[in-house]
């Protein structure tokens, strides 16, 4: 593992590096990713070095880089967002953007992880997040780490020719089952 900041059972959280900015480029853009994310425009790698360099001034925002223990390339990204210290809530977003990853339950662990972070670290009490309606792998990988549907924006979007909903979920700190272990 590379500098490894959260070890979770087969994926590890790993800072963003200044290096990874070109991968992060190609998950944003790829097609079948970006259909099922709130990105409009593209995303070129000078963009993305930007974004990197943003990130250490940014205090209301936690970004990290996801791997598998076996490799230190990344398989995605995932971050806290929107932090508020007042109400200690922040929104979730996640990105395995290696499509040849889906399906292999590792959605649902690096969201896990995010959970023991944002409420085993930063002492959160709410994260939220919110997905199109029609992005059943995503729903599914959320309801298997604990967000629990809250609600849906009819027609919040206008994505590939038509308006779609989107559903709000959320999850409690009482409700948070850690999966991560502390460091012995
Ligand atoms: C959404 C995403 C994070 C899911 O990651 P993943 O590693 O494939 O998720 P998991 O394997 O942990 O879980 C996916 C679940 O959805 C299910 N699923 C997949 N496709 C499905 C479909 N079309 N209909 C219903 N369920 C589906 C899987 O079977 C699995 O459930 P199961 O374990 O009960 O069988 C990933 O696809 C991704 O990053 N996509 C691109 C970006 C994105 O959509 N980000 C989220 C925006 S809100």
């Amino acid at each position: 593992m590379k500098n490894p900041f959260l070890i979770g059972p087969r994926l590890y959280f790993r800072p963003i590096e200044r290096e990874d900015a070109p991968q992060l480029a190609v998950f944003v853009n790829d097609p079948s990713v970006r259909r099922l994310l709130l990105l409009h425009r593209p995303l070129n790698v000078a963009q993305e070095y930007a974004f990197v360099e943003s990130l250490e001034r940014d205090q209301h925002q936690v970004v990290l880089g996801i791997a598998r223990h076996e490799s230190p390339e990344l398989i995605g990204v995932t971050n806290l967002f929107g932090l508020d210290f007042r109400s200690r809530r922040a929104e979730f977003g996640l990105i395995i953007g290696d499509r040849s990853q889906w399906g292999q339950g590792y959605g649902t662990e690096a969201t896990r992880m995010m959970l023991d972070y944002g409420f085993g670290t930063l002492n959160l009490n709410r994260v939220w997040l919110q997905v199109f309606a029609h992005h059943a792998a995503g729903i599914r990988a959320y309801e298997k780490a604990g967000f629990r549907r809250e609600g849906v924006q009819r027609e919040q979007h206008y994505a590939e020719g038509t308006f779609v909903d989107a559903v709000l979920m959320g999850i409690l700190r009482a409700e948070w089952m850690p999966l991560t272990l502390p460091s012995p």
